[in-house]
């Protein structure tokens, strides 16, 4: 069981909700742990399933810095992967984690099996997001068993 967490974070909260996620699913499966600027999206078949964390920046925008990889996942084939998505934004913004719908739409305009519903978080995670981000990564576990 191979999994792909690959994140992007400018103040460090994604960061941290990633390494948590990693570290979670680290206990039952074989798990890669990038940032978003460092995975090439066309690596994302190789794995059984992919987790792609992401903070909203603009005007409920994608990053700049992940653009190229979001653009590049529209010639991806996900037809044998799994995947979820979870961001930590804000909800002083009015485009609350657009960005995780964004990946979330386009992950499955590219085939991929949508094993958990997306995950948005406001600012910084409590304990109940924690659990929810734990549900997540069972999820995706359980998927693949
Ligand atoms: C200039 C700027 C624009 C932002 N725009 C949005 C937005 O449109 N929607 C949203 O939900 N959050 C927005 N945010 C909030 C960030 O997504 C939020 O602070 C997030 O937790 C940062 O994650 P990080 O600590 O991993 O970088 C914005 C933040 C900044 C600084």
């Amino acid at each position: 069981m191979k999994i792909l967490v690959t994140y992007i974070s400018m103040s460090g909260r994604n960061e941290k909700i990633a390494k948590h996620l990693a570290d979670y699913l680290g206990k039952e499966a074989d798990v890669d742990l990038e940032q978003i600027v460092d995975t090439d999206a066309y690596s994302l078949s190789d794995y059984d399933a992919v987790i792609v964390e992401s903070y909203t920046y603009g005007d409920g925008q994608v990053p700049d810095e992940a653009q190229d990889f979001y653009e590049d996942l529209a010639d991806v084939d996900l037809k044998r992967t799994k995947f979820a998505v979870l961001g930590s934004s804000s909800k002083t913004h009015i485009h609350f984690g657009r960005a995780v719908d964004y990946f979330t739409m386009q992950l499955n305009s590219s085939n991929g099996e949508q094993v958990s519903d997306s995950v948005k978080i406001n600012e910084d995670p409590d304990e109940d997001d924690m659990l929810r981000v734990d549900r997540l990564g069972d999820y995706v576990l359980k998927s693949l068993k």
